[in-house]
């Protein structure tokens, strides 16, 4: 599906829109199918949407009793370490989310890529059975400097995986931090209900300019390129990050 792209005029309002858009989709979820499975990205673009959903008015609108979190990426350490993005999510709202341990699955870091990969795809087969792909219904994405989303890097093999839905990453040697990775794979996330990346400020303007302007192409030196998601695809950025659209 074609990605829908909104500007925001800075990354508050850029913020505030995605906490609304992430509160009421997964709202409307839980009302139609009886849950809602959200994946979280790592990064700092999400992080203040994290916090603003744990507080009113998003907090009221959110259906956590029938929310199951996942992660999109991880570090391959522990939660309380300063690289992990299931650390910084507590960190940034997550320790209010009302959710009991049974609704939140972090990516076991702490088991090293291969390992922690390997138990990460077993709790997403038991949960999603035999189907081709999880049934994800969000799945949140940050854009990396080099057109990684997750932690699919450029020309890492895990792009081209078309059955698995977890991956060991070796440790980027030109994206910090350089540690081994665990991510979801695209065809784990071309199934989603619904893809929202979040990209904000300059920095981002030229790799968007690549990735979404006229004429560009799948590129596995440029991951986002690559997604294909079949559900909605949205993109939300600011004025900055979208200067050369
Ligand atoms: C990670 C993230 C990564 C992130 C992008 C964008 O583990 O680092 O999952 O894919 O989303 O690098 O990062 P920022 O949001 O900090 O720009």
């Amino acid at each position: 599906m074609k990605p829908r792209i909104t500007v925001f005029p800075h990354a508050e309002s850029l913020a505030r829109n995605a906490a609304d858009s992430i509160a009421n989709f997964c709202r409307q979820t839980a009302r139609s199918q009886g849950r809602a499975d959200l994946v979280l990205s790592g990064g700092s673009s999400p992080l203040a949407a994290y916090e603003l959903l744990a507080a009113e008015p998003y907090a009221g609108i959110m259906p956590w009793s029938y929310l199951n979190v996942f992660w999109g990426d991880e570090r391959a350490v522990p939660p309380d370490h300063p690289q992990s993005n299931f650390g910084a999510w507590l960190s940034h709202g997550g320790n209010k989310w009302p959710l009991p341990p049974k609704q939140v699955h972090p990516m076991p870091g702490h088991m090293g890529a291969e390992q922690g990969a390997a138990l990460y795809e077993d709790i997403l087969r038991r949960r999603y059975g035999p189907s081709a792909q999880p049934r994800f219904d969000l799945v949140l994405l940050g854009l990396g400097p080099d057109g990684h989303f997750a932690s699919l890097f450029p020309h890492v093999r895990a792009l081209q995986e078309d059955s698995g839905w977890v991956a060991p990453i070796d440790a980027p040697s030109r994206i910090e931090p350089h540690l081994p990775r665990i991510s979801l794979t695209p065809a784990a996330i071309n199934g989603a209900k619904r893809v929202l990346f979040l990209a904000a400020g300059a920095g981002k303007a030229e790799t968007l300019a690549r990735i979404l302007g006229p004429g560009a192409k799948p590129d596995p030196a440029l991951p986002a390129s690559m997604l294909r998601p079949k559900g909605e695809y949205l993109w939300y950025l600011d004025e900055a990050a979208a200067r050369l659209l």
